[in-house]
């Protein structure tokens, strides 16, 4: 018998619902939420609104699409944290109420393991135990991933998650939301080593990003107040030389890491890992120190239920459920 598990992503601005059938993926339906980007960044209370709008038509695509019926389903998966608490409640009130009317058990997912666990969507899938650098707008850690459901986080940022930090920088910089896209675009065309931007040193395989956001700030008032047009005459190289500096931050302790466990099996996880000079610097930084490295398809690196819904699938094999009073938790 099939077991079809329905999994829904609604921790951010992104309203998402998959189907997983023994462990396989069937598809991933994404909404992204367009109007929080004339205020250039998320705007919670708008966020759950469109949660709300999004969710039922979200679900019925991935049903449909996965040719399966509400009465095939054998449990419902929701992400319980970490997120916004208003959009997290639209998931989880949605699968609690589908869980209680189809009599089916509940699945929480926590939303960094599954950007770790997209990794068990498709193949080439990384052998345990394996590192797995989490890089999104809330997080940033260096994970050892022992097991499918057993992870220790070795390092973490202590203020400002990477992603947090190139969308602050684009703010800085003029460009519009969300960032970390946008100076991604505008660096390639750009030189990483015209400006050179400090770096905070952190003590173990923890980081920060908040001084290098600050750093960029009265680096850019100074030369504008010479040049009235420098960030416009200069956007590329701007781009460049700050991601170049946040990218190779992440990269040498990631190689700190792997030298002080012997792990050589790398992978990366989260939004940030969609960046282009992340992957291409990983990529090398695995062949010059006999890395195997992984990373993931565009698709499964920013928000998406897929992630959810393959978690959902390893907690049901090990029947991990929740009861009726289980809530969100915003801070998981
Ligand atoms: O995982 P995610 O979709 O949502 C969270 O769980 O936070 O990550 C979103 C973050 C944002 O900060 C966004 O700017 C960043 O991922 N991001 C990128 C790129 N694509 C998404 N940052 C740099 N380069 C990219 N190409
Ligand atoms: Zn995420």
């Amino acid at each position: 018998m099939d077991i079809n598990i329905l999994a829904i992503e609604s921790s951010c601005d992104e309203t998402s619902a998959a189907v997983v059938q023994n462990g396989k993926v069937l598809n991933n339906i994404i909404a992204t939420q367009s109007v929080h980007e004339k205020y250039g960044g998320v705007v919670p209370e708008l966020a759950s609104r469109a949660h709300q709008q999004h969710i039922v038509p979200v679900v019925e695509q991935a049903l449909s699409g996965a040719n399966i019926s509400k009465k095939d389903l054998k449990a419902v998966a929701f992400t319980q944290g970490p997120g916004l608490l208003g959009a997290l409640l639209v998931g989880s009130s949605f699968a609690k109420s589908l869980s209680s009317a189809l009599k089916i058990p509940l699945i929480g997912v926590n939303h960094m393991q599954a950007h770790i666990l997209a990794h068990f969507i498709e193949d080439p899938k990384p052998n345990f135990p394996f590192l797995c650098l989490t890089v999104s707008g809330g997080h940033t850690q260096i994970v050892k991933v022992n097991d499918y459901l057993d992870m220790e986080i070795l390092g973490e940022t202590k203020d400002d998650a990477v992603g947090e930090a190139f969308d602050k920088i684009a703010k800085i910089i003029g460009l519009p939301y969300p960032g970390g896209p946008m100076i991604d675009k505008q660096a390639k065309n750009g030189n990483h080593q015209a400006f050179q931007f400090p770096e905070t040193e952190m003590p173990g395989f923890n980081y920060s990003f908040s001084g290098i956001k600050t750093a960029v700030l009265y680096f850019l008032q100074n030369n504008s107040q010479k040049n009235a047009n420098f960030v416009a005459d200069n956007l590329d190289d701007i781009c460049a030389s700050v991601q170049h500096r946040l990218i190779m931050t992440l990269l040498q302790k990631l190689k700190k890491a792997s030298k002080h466990t012997g792990i050589k099996e790398v992978a990366i996880a989260g939004g940030v890992s969609a960046n282009s000079y992340l992957r291409k610097m990983l990529a090398e930084t695995g062949e010059e120190l006999n890395w195997n490295t992984y990373i993931p398809k565009f698709e499964y690196c920013t928000d998406n239920a897929g992630m959810i819904a393959m978690t959902a699938h390893f907690k049901y094999q090990k029947q991990e459920f929740l009861g009726m009073d289980a809530a969100p938790i915003p801070r998981m």
